[in-house]
């Protein structure tokens, strides 16, 4: 299983419900935002608008807050979730919004059996990435999915997100 931080995730999802936040599937009504936040907030974003799942995040008022994509590649040995994109629009950051779509993530990854959610991020996020649970990797520094019987080695050269994470079960 995919670990999850629930005493974290209820006090802030509590507080953004309350506050009249919804979390909502990323559906093709959305693409346009989400790519305006994504090219706003992330220097070379890896989301195409195709294929993506995703969760946004939306105000009481019914404005995009945030957004997080991600796609499950169902691989010989099981299923693997690779983040694509994250972010929350500067005035909307700090309340856990980010977290909180992370978290549902990692809870829909639990319900479909996904062994293991992974992504590359830019070093300055190890540390949140870190703190939700994530393990973090420096570029180059290769990993291998436990579950993945030929070992593959994962290895990341991205020059700006040269950072692997993925949550151990
Ligand atoms: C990274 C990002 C998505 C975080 O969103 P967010 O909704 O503000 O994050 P949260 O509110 O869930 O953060 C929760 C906690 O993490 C901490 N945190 C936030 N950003 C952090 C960072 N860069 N490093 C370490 N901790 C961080 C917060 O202080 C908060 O802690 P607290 O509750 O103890 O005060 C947002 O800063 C963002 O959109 N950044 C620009 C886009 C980007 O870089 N995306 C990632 C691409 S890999």
């Amino acid at each position: 299983m995919i670990h999850i931080d629930a005493a974290t995730h209820l006090r802030y999802a509590t507080i953004l419900t309350n506050a009249g936040y919804t979390f909502q599937p990323f559906t093709e009504e959305w693409h346009e935002q989400v790519y305006s936040l994504f090219k706003t907030y992330i220097r070379r974003f890896a989301s195409s608008f195709r294929e993506e799942e995703g969760i946004v995040c939306v105000d009481a008022k019914g404005t995009l807050a945030g957004a997080l994509t991600y796609t499950v590649r169902e691989l010989d040995y099981g299923r693997i979730a690779y983040i694509h994109d994250l972010a929350v629009k500067t005035a909307y950051r700090n309340q856990g919004i980010g977290t909180v779509m992370l978290n549902m993530l990692a809870g829909r990854c639990n319900e479909h059996g996904v062994l293991r959610i992974i992504g590359n991020c830019h070093k300055d996020l190890r540390p949140y990435y870190r703190r939700i649970g994530y393990r973090t990797f420096p570029a180059k520094i290769p990993i291998v999915i436990p579950e993945d019987p030929t070992g593959t080695l994962n290895i990341c050269r991205d020059r700006y997100y040269s950072c692997w994470m993925w949550n151990p079960a």
